[in-house]
């Protein structure tokens, strides 16, 4: 592999998590429930994520619920954030819990202890001169908003997201300059209950309530980013696409189609409104096909133009392969389509395709010419604890190497990055699947599905790789 220094000064090498799948003390701190709070674990999650009759209460008895503990970075933040120093994270992003902030999403005032949590957290970053990336909004919508508004359904939310923002800008505007507002703010479109914050009533129309939701969210977005640049000036305010490439299985003309539609609506409808600041002509059509009338209000539009993002923030974790025929039924890996003959999988069925990366960031480039952070990469696996206590992880170490160097190869291409913080830098519960033993960190935590273990944080041999390759400004992989 050719190693040159193509990576820019001060690009931002660290790690990403998000507060539901790290903080645990889900009932600590005056914090309400949200919806990572009340999703059991095992596949018994599936039916919760899309029954519109449950009411999400929690039954302990019944059901193990692995966000509650988390990894209890909320008591351990402190020895968390110096392993992160370790390696030499210049990064770390991370989200606040709404409803650490408000409990239940719609209050007047602020919680102090949940501010005050994490102030406590940048502090201890900023003493390592690690910068905060912060996310908003992670899948973790407080659900008194879900059972009693809807979720993103409601446009009142829409002011109780701008309250939430700019309590959190105004207390942090010293200490975070980079903020996201929503998580892979396209995947409503796949989990609307975790991105939309609300499951389709039976009686419901299949499009219209989820599109009013993205409409919402995009109001609110826009207005996070308008309040985030009055409040702090030098601020830089991104959204974050869940980005996967869209290949034709073959050259027929109409796959080709095919996937050029699909790729429109999942991986740029959103960001062409957060980024452009104006819905996109082929949505149009789409709305027109599917009888959806938003309700756009008199100043929504100068909104949505006023509030445009500063740079593009994305996950890669995969490409996805399709064509007409397939309709959406295959099942080539999370996103759907089919198998690519030329992939190799995960353990869970997530095709590893580096070069995907690499035309991801040329698309996305090509598209909005705005500088790209990739804030969630990674591979989920089982790791095996050696009887020395060494975790020899070099299936993890490789599929960062050809990553990375996929990345390299982008910014030759000529475009321009920000950084790069890898998904779960250390051991987390995984947002899909429930699980602890997928494993995507740099750091193993002994916990196991079922919560047991003693929660003693170890260094696995990416550990050491990483630290180095932060060293090299990844001359070295
Ligand atoms: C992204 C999410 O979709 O993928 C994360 O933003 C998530 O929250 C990550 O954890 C990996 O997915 P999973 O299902 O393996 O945890």
């Amino acid at each position: 592999m050719t190693q040159t220094t193509r990576f820019p000064e001060g690009f931002l090498w660290g790690g990403a998590t998000a507060a539901n799948q790290l903080e645990g003390g889900f009932n600590e701190g005056n914090k309400g429930l949200n919806i990572p709070d009340v999703m059991p674990g095992g596949k018994i999650r599936h039916t919760v994520r899309q029954d519109p009759s449950l009411d999400f209460t929690i039954d302990q008895e019944k059901y193990h619920y692995p966000k509650h503990q988390g990894i209890d970075f909320y008591h351990r933040y402190k020895e968390d954030i110096a392993l992160f120093a370790e390696m030499g994270f210049k990064a770390y992003r991370m989200s606040i819990a709404w409803s650490r902030i408000f409990p239940n999403g719609d209050e007047l005032e602020p919680n102090e202890e949940g501010l005050a949590f994490y102030d406590n957290v940048f502090d201890e970053l900023l003493k390592y001169d690690i910068e905060p990336v912060v996310t908003l909004s992670h899948y973790e919508m407080p659900l008194h908003l879900v059972k009693e508004y809807g979720g993103w359904r409601n446009r009142e939310v829409v002011t109780f997201f701008e309250r939430y923002a700019s309590v959190v800008f105004n207390r942090y505007k010293d200490k975070v300059k980079y903020w996201l507002t929503f998580n892979e703010i396209n995947s409503g479109l796949r989990i609307p209950l975790y991105g939309l914050g609300f499951v389709r009533r039976k009686e419901e129309d299949k499009y219209q309530p989820t599109f009013q939701a993205f409409h919402h969210q995009f109001l609110a977005s826009a207005l996070a980013v308008q309040l985030g640049h009055e409040i702090i000036p030098d601020s830089q305010i991104g959204c974050m696409l869940l980005y996967t490439p869209v290949y034709a299985y073959d050259c027929h003309p109409e796959n080709v189609m095919y996937v050029l539609e699909e790729a429109r609506m999942f991986n740029y409808f959103c960001g062409d409104v957060q980024v452009r600041g104006k819905y996109p002509s082929f949505m149009n059509k789409y709305f027109k096909e599917n009888n959806i009338e938003l309700d756009i209000q008199d100043g929504d539009l100068e909104l949505l133009e006023k509030g445009k993002v500063d740079f593009i923030s994305l996950s890669y974790y995969m490409s996805r392969t399709d064509r007409k025929e397939n309709e959406g039924a295959g099942e080539g890996n999370m996103v759907g389509g089919m198998k690519n003959p030329y992939l190799k999988a995960s353990d869970w069925g997530w095709e590893i395709d580096p070069t995907g990366l690499r035309i991801s960031l040329n698309e996305l480039y090509d598209r909005y010419e705005l500088p790209l952070f990739v804030v969630e990469n990674g591979l989920g696996a089982y790791d095996k604890v050696e009887g020395d206590g060494t975790i020899h992880d070099d299936y993890r170490i490789e599929y960062l190497r050809e990553h990375i160097d996929a990345m390299g190869q982008a910014i030759e291409d000529g475009v321009e990055m920000i950084g790069y913080t890898p998904w779960g830098c250390i051991d987390l519960v995984s947002a899909g699947t429930g699980e602890m033993e997928k494993r995507y960190g740099f750091i193993h935590v002994d916990l196991d599905n079922e919560g047991n273990g003693t929660l003693e944080r170890k260094r696995k041999k990416s550990f050491y790789w990483y630290k180095n390759v932060i060293k090299t400004n990844g001359e070295e992989l």
